[in-house]
């Protein structure tokens, strides 16, 4: 246990390196404070632009590699999964950002990558076709992860741990969302492309 423990804040240190914070302070720009006030790539996208963002996406995706990959060398499948949770509630709830992170969406994507890149790819095809659809980045985060685990069910209905990480990580998702599901019902949410904050 104490190896797993271990991991968990392992992962914990590393996602807490949240990109667009850092990113942000390049520019001198803190983004909790612009847009949606989340610290993610979409409002990094909205407030610093295209090459900020492009930062954030690669800084955030690989941390919850790293994470992964450290936990899988050291403890192997388990230490994967545990320093990968790990990363995303560091991510959501940074340790050097007084615990006001982001959503976890790209970390978790890249987490999920690590577990199953087949689901993660499906997961991610139906987050595009969302956002392509309705503009809005954060109803295709939310409705992919609320699939996560009907994709895990499908896929490896004999992995129980699998599955209930994929619950875990919807769970996280759609919990760091509620403003967005809010502004989406008001109709005040704010469009891919658009500089509009809600
Ligand atoms: O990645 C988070 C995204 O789904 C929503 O971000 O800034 O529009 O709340 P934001």
């Amino acid at each position: 246990y104490l190896k797993i423990l271990s991991m968990f804040i392992l992962g914990y240190l590393l996602g807490s390196l949240n990109s667009s914070l850092l990113v942000g302070k390049v520019y001198g720009v803190d983004v909790r404070k612009h847009g949606s006030g989340n610290a993610g790539a979409t409002n990094t996208l909205r407030t610093l632009g295209k090459k900020a963002a492009v930062f954030v996406i690669l800084g955030d995706a690989l941390k919850g590699v790293l994470a992964c990959l450290i936990g899988s060398l050291l403890v192997g499948n388990n230490g994967l999964m545990v320093a990968g949770i790990g990363s995303i509630v560091g991510h959501n709830w940074p340790l050097y950002f007084k615990f006001k992170g982001g959503k976890g969406v790209l970390t978790s994507f890249a987490v999920a990558l690590m577990m199953d890149w087949k689901v993660a790819l499906i997961l991610f095809a139906i987050f595009a076709i969302v956002v392509a659809i309705s503009k809005y980045i954060s109803l295709g985060s939310i409705i992919g992860a609320a699939l996560f685990p009907v994709a895990a069910y499908i896929h490896k209905s004999d992995d129980k741990l699998y599955l209930v990480i994929a619950v875990i990580f919807a769970f996280l998702i759609i919990l760091r969302h509620r403003s967005n599901i809010k502004r989406i019902v008001q109709g005040t949410e704010s469009k891919f492309g658009k500089k509009k904050t809600a």
